[in-house]
């Protein structure tokens, strides 16, 4: 017995912001985030928050699953921009859907946030400690991004997706997962400082801070190595995957994973053109896309895989 994605959802901001309306308020262009990144627009947020589109996430992937928010007995949010410190993005979707059965907390794995998520989720499962969980990533990327740094902000979009996970015959077949703190510095998001009546160093703005560079060469290496690692514990080919579905970053990235993995890059489904990165939100809601455009049959071998702060990766391979 192991763990099956029983349904898909996701929910994006309403606004659309374009690499046009973005190099009308900043001196960037069209040109350069689409021919160094591949992202045309972005959903930001106005007046959603992290946790309504997480709720409204989580809703769609039920009614995908046929399941009743009450079934749920366990909520995981990715998440590294929830509402409050707390309560939690998943208390307060598992308030807003009324799965009073469950137990709720987020995980903090930045753009490897949904993939670190789903594994908790499946080792609980596998422990029978939980017989249907909700596991969701959700930003809201664009309230940690310093609008005056043109380097990072034009690269972030916000949003939410989900998966019900129950019990089943196949699913979820192999994982691998990693994080190297000695390189964190690279990708940083200040948080708060020390405030009591003892030391107050004042309040500080924490924006996102990103050497890009330097994660573009972590990720190249890290994820196709990662994968392989997957594939040979299930003992899977390359060849026998349907689809690879990767965190939205750069789809320079993504070229140069598919070049090393020698696989064609039809195999590798985007959604970075009109969403941006996500961080935790990318990998599920682009699988959400996939699934219900009607690109998924049972039996389908799909790769997940998610990377970026921490440094942190993580990989999942399944069956649909
Ligand atoms: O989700 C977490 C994981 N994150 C990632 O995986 C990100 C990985 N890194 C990347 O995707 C790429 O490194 C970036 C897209 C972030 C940057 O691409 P790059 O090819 O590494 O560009 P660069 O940082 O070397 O910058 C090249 C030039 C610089 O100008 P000079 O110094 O050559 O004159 C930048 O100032 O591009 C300039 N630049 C921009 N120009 C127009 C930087 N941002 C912009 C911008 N518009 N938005």
């Amino acid at each position: 017995m192991t763990v099956r994605i029983l349904g898909t959802g996701s929910c994006l901001p309403e606004t659309v912001v374009t690499n046009d309306f973005l190099s009308g308020i900043m001196d960037t262009s069209d040109e350069w985030i689409a021919s160094r990144t591949g992202i045309r627009e972005r959903h930001l947020v106005k007046e959603e928050t992290t946790a309504q589109m997480a709720a409204e996430a989580a809703k769609r992937a039920l009614e995908d699953a046929g399941a009743e928010a009450s079934d749920i007995d366990l909520i995981i949010v990715g998440t590294i921009t929830s509402d409050h410190v707390t309560p939690s993005a998943a208390c307060e979707v598992q308030d807003i859907i009324g799965a009073e059965n469950a137990i709720a907390f987020d995980i903090s794995g930045a753009c490897s946030g949904f993939m670190f998520s789903l594994h908790t989720a499946y080792a609980y499962m596998q422990a029978g400690m939980s017989k249907k969980a909700l596991v969701l990533g959700a930003e809201s990327l664009s309230r940690i991004m310093d609008w005056n740094d043109r380097s990072t902000c034009v690269l972030f979009g916000d949003g939410a997706g989900a998966v019900v996970l129950g019990a089943d015959a196949t699913g979820l077949l192999a994982f691998d997962q990693g994080t190297d703190g000695a390189r964190g510095k690279v990708l940083t998001c200040p948080g708060r400082l020390n405030n009591n009546p003892l030391v107050q160093q004042g309040l500080q703005q924490g924006y996102v801070q990103m050497d890009g560079q330097e994660v573009y060469k972590f990720a190249v290496s890290t994820v196709p190595a990662s994968i392989q690692k997957v594939l040979k514990k299930a003992n899977v080919r390359t060849e026998d995957i349907k689809y690879f579905l990767l965190h939205q970053a750069n789809i320079r990235i993504i070229q140069s994973v598919a070049k090393r993995l020698k696989v064609s890059e039809d195999k590798f489904p985007l959604a970075l053109d009109h969403c941006g990165n996500m961080s935790a939100a990318s990998v599920p809601v682009l699988l959400d896309e996939v699934n219900k455009k009607g690109m998924l049959k049972r039996g389908d071998k799909v790769i997940l895989a998610g990377f970026g702060a921490g440094l942190s990766w993580g990989t999942a391979l399944l069956e649909w």
